[in-house]
Order: C-alpha cells, then sequence, then structure tokens
C-alpha cells in the first residue's frame, strides 16, 4: 500500500490506518455488542493486505479496543505502528470527561502500554481539547513521556488553530488527528493550510462519516446502544435524510470510478495533499478488504470538482 510521511521528518505511514473505535465494544459512546474474535481478525487481516498502523485510544470501550488491539498484534508488534490517545478519562461508574492534568496523562500511558501489552507507543495523542487544563501542562508532559521513550511521536486531536501554536511554541506537533469527509470539510478553511506550512502531518478520522457515507448505510440495522443513534446528530433528521441524498448523488461518479461509495469516500479525503491517512474504521475482515482499495485511487479532477460543487450547493454554502 502507498505510504506517506506523517509530519515533518517523521515515519512513512500507510494511506490507510486502521480504526479501532468501533472494535472497543458496548460503552457510551459504543457500536453495540462486538465480537472480540471477528474484531482481531480484522485487524490482522488489514495487516496482510498492508495497512501497517492501527489508530486506538485509552477511552474506547474504556480500555477494551487497546486490550482487542494488543491482542491482534501480539508477536507483531515491531511491524505495526501503533497509535493510542489520551486526554479521555472516566470513573467507578464510567463516566467520561475530558482530563488532561499531567499526571494523569502520565498514568493514562502506562494503563494503556499495559493493555496493549508494549513498552511504547509511536504515536500519543490528546485526544480532545481539556478545557480544565492549560495546554502547556498536557503538552509539556507528552513532551517529557516522548524524551523517556515511552511513544516515540506525539501529536493532538481535534485541535484548531490556537491550539496547535500554543503546543508549537514548546515542541513540533507531529499530527492533527480532525474529522474529514465530504460532508465535513472545516479543516480545509484554516487548519489544513496551517499544518501544511508547519509540517503537521493530518490523520483524518471518520473518512466515510462514521459508515454513513459506506454507500450500504442501514440505520434499521444498527443495535440500540449504537452511539450513532444514542448520541449523533448527524444519524437524525433532517440532516440524516440530507446526508443520504449526497450519497445517492455520488453513486455515479463511485460506479464510473469502479468504486464502492465507501471507496470514493475514502479516496476523497486521500485526494487532499495535506492529509497524510485517512483512518477508516471496521470490524470485520470483509469490510477491511473492501476499504483498502481506496488507498492509491486517484479520483479524476472533474470528478473532484462535481463532488466540491455538490456540496457546497447541497449545504447552500
Ligand atoms: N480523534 C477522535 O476524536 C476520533 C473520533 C472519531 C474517530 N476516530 C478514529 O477514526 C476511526 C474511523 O472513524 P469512524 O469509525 O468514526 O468512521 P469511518 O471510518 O468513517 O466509518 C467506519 C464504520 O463504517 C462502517 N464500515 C466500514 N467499512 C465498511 C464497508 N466496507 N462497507 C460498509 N460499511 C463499512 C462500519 O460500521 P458498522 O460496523 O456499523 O458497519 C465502521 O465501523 C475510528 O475508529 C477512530 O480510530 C477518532
Amino acid at each position: 500500500m502507498n505510504t506517506r510521511q506523517l509530519g515533518t521528518n517523521g515515519p512513512r505511514i500507510t494511506e490507510i490506518g486502521f480504526g479501532a473505535w468501533a472494535v472497543g465494544g458496548a460503552w457510551n459512546f459504543g457500536w453495540g455488542k462486538t465480537d472480540d474474535t471477528e474484531s482481531i481478525r480484522a485487524i490482522r487481516h488489514g495487516i496482510e493486505l498492508g495497512i501497517n498502523w492501527i489508530d486506538t485510544a485509552a477511552v474506547y470501550g474504556l480500555g477494551h479496543s487497546e486490550q482487542v488491539v494488543g491482542e491482534a498484534i501480539s508477536g507483531n508488534r515491531e511491524n505495526v505502528f501503533l497509535a493510542t490517545k489520551c486526554g479521555q478519562v472516566w470513573d467507578d461508574r464510567n463516566r467520561v470527561r475530558n482530563f488532561a492534568g499531567a499526571a494523569s496523562v502520565r498514568k493514562e500511558l502506562d494503563a494503556s502500554l499495559h493493555r496493549l501489552g508494549t513498552d511504547h507507543v509511536d504515536l500519543y495523542q490528546i485526544h480532545w481539547p481539556d478545557r480544565s487544563t492549560p495546554v502547556e501542562e498536557t503538552w509539556g508532559e507528552m513532551i517529557r513521556l516522548r524524551d523517556e521513550g515511552k511513544t516515540r511521536f506525539i501529536g493532538v486531536c481535534n485541535f484548531g488553530v490556537d491550539l496547535l501554536q500554543r503546543c508549537q511554541a514548546l515542541a513540533p506537533v507531529q499530527s492533527l488527528q480532525p474529522i474529514y469527509n465530504i460532508l465535513e470539510r472545516d479543516i480545509e478553511r484554516e487548519i489544513a493550510p496551517y499544518c501544511a506550512q508547519y509540517g503537521i502531518g493530518i490523520v483524518a478520522y471518520s473518512p466515510m462519516q462514521s459508515g454513513l457515507l459506506s454507500g450500504s448505510f442501514d440505520r434499521s440495522r444498527l443495535a440500540a446502544d449504537d452511539w450513532r443513534l444514542v448520541h449523533s446528530e448527524k444519524f437524525r433528521e433532517p440532516r440524516f435524510s440530507r446526508d443520504l441524498k449526497v450519497v445517492e448523488q455520488l453513486r455515479p461518479i463511485a460506479e464510473r470510478n469502479g468504486l464502492t461509495v465507501g471507496q470514493l469516500a475514502v479516496a476523497w479525503v486521500l485526494a487532499n495533499g495535506a492529509v497524510t491517512s485517512a483512518i477508516v474504521g471496521a470490524r470485520r475482515a470483509e469490510q477491511v478488504e473492501q476499504n483498502v482499495v481506496a488507498a492509491g485511487r486517484d479520483i479524476p479532477e472533474s470528478d473532484l470538482q462535481e463532488i466540491g460543487h455538490m456540496i457546497s450547493s447541497d449545504r447552500g454554502r
């Protein structure tokens, strides 16, 4: 699979990374019940198909995703660029909050290493901004954890330019993980140009809008406790039907490129030169097999333009 360099002087990672949120199983922001054996098969199949990196987080399944990932890569750790996250902590009643105090972040990494069965991760990321802790405190601790060898690289997720600048003042940010897909293009205005200017890699999450852009999304098949039904406006009216109309408009473009709508959506993300990799979530091996097809697939400029017009006219922007 094609690789791209992650930020200035960074490693080469594959254009598609395996997103391990959904394999976390049931929790407040879970995707319903999952089958760990099937999840492990999906991760291993992804690696067989050439994916060289995995994105997980402590909070996914309240540690369960990291355990599943650890099991999937045991005996193969050195061949995987392993990314996880800190800054979303849970209490003894499993209530999650954003908190990234220095001591907490250090404790979180130790727990993640234990669950992942490794002595270091490759990329450690702040998951969400924590408005109660100065970012300098968190980033300072991330720098120390990197200097101690507990993580090779440090990055952030869901940060705007203001927070990126405050981190950059202390030490370069290796990567930013923002949402980016055909329906969510906010980073194009300010954030992606900033990252391109300062050599910050972009690893884009939810490239298929958490399945909505897969081309075969069926809301009636979701478990009652799936976060998409419980928490997300994107999967509720009026937005849901409006976005499914976009999927139907994308279908002929996908077909003439010999792709499914989901593959087109991932290839579209990769067509942005500021993007290093698309993190594609899956929990079945067959899904991964379909998704990897999008890597290395160039979409003609005329089709990219058509998609651009479709979205701007659809959103009235
Ligand atoms: N940093 C952050 O704040 C943040 C936030 C969100 C996500 N992420 C990362 O990004 C990763 C990907 O994002 P995401 O999981 O939201 O969304 P995504 O990659 O856009 O969509 C993944 C979902 O689409 C469905 N799917 C996957 N392949 C499919 C296929 N071939 N055909 C039909 N459906 C398919 C699956 O849902 P079903 O299993 O229901 O079919 C899958 O869980 C996450 O796993 C996580 O690592 C990070």
